[in-house]
């Protein structure tokens, strides 16, 4: 029989950790062991025993967490990152740790919303030689602490690669809405409009739960990691 494959969750006291926690217990792939759960004030030991740890916490949370691995000589788990949020330097030193460590990060884990990004990476040249320019509208629960949200973020690089910086974009936070992105490409005379709208953080947690499936994977078969490795790489039939 295939050994156990022992998860851990940080950030799990979140909301989305606690989605993420509920998944493992319920639909959890085969062999997959929910075996460490850390929030706030609790010691990340638990999660260097793991062969994966899969994050919604912050990018603070992250870095505390693998200084303390980096102490404790961990090097074997693999860690999916979903926090948005980052300032350069952390991502910096996020970078330098996936020299030594398999991790994957995306400020979208929802694998609707990579198929989405796909067909903006078409859709936008065409919509720039017609004339169009973009304007991206995100919204998001009033308790998000990030603005713009990651996942506009990466879609102004997607659809301005050489002037993301001056994508014209709008933060809405009300309510309890889960997260809505609406790309809008305005011409003189007409407009066209694509968008993804999440009903439920169910599909972020699946989404998470895939990319640490595919990351397991490719460490199994490459060995030593190569970097980090964005999710917005992985080629989307890989994860299909
Ligand atoms: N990539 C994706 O697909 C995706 C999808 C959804 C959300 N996200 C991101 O995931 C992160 C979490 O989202 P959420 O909605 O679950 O937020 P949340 O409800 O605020 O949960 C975050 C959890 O992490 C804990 N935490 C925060 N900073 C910490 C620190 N320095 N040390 C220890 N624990 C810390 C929080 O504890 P306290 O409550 O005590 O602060 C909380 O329990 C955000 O950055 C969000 O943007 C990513």
């Amino acid at each position: 029989m295939a050994s156990s494959i022992r998860v851990g969750v940080l950030g799990s006291q979140g909301k989305m950790g606690k989605k993420l926690v509920e998944f493992l217990r319920t639909s959890a792939p085969e062999g997959w062991v929910l075996s460490a759960e850390i929030s706030r004030n609790e010691n990340p030991a638990p999660l260097f025993e793991c062969d994966l740890v899969i994050e919604f916490s912050s990018p603070d949370a992250v870095i505390s967490t693998l200084r303390q691995a980096t102490t404790a000589g961990n090097k074997s788990t693999a860690w999916v990152i979903a926090s948005t949020g980052w300032k350069l330097d952390q991502r910096r030193e996020l970078e330098e740790y996936a020299k030594k460590a398999w991790i994957v990060a995306g400020s979208n884990l929802s694998l609707s919303v990579i198929a989405f990004q796909t067909i903006l990476k078409t859709a936008a040249p065409l919509m720039q030689s017609l004339g169009m320019l973009p304007v991206i509208v995100e919204s998001h629960h009033n308790q998000k602490k990030d603005a713009p949200s990651g996942t506009a973020i990466t879609l102004q690089r997607i659809v301005s690669p050489s002037g993301p910086g001056n994508v014209q974009t709008h933060s809405i936070r009300a309510g309890k809405i889960v997260g809505e992105h609406v790309v809008r490409f305005i011409g003189q005379n007409e407009e066209i409009v694509l968008s993804h709208r999440a009903e439920d953080r169910s599909i972020f947690a699946s989404g998470a739960i895939r990319f640490g499936q595919w990351l397991l994977k490719e460490k199994q078969q490459k060995g030593e990691p190569a970097g980090l490795i964005s999710v917005e790489k992985i080629g989307y039939n890989e994860l299909l």
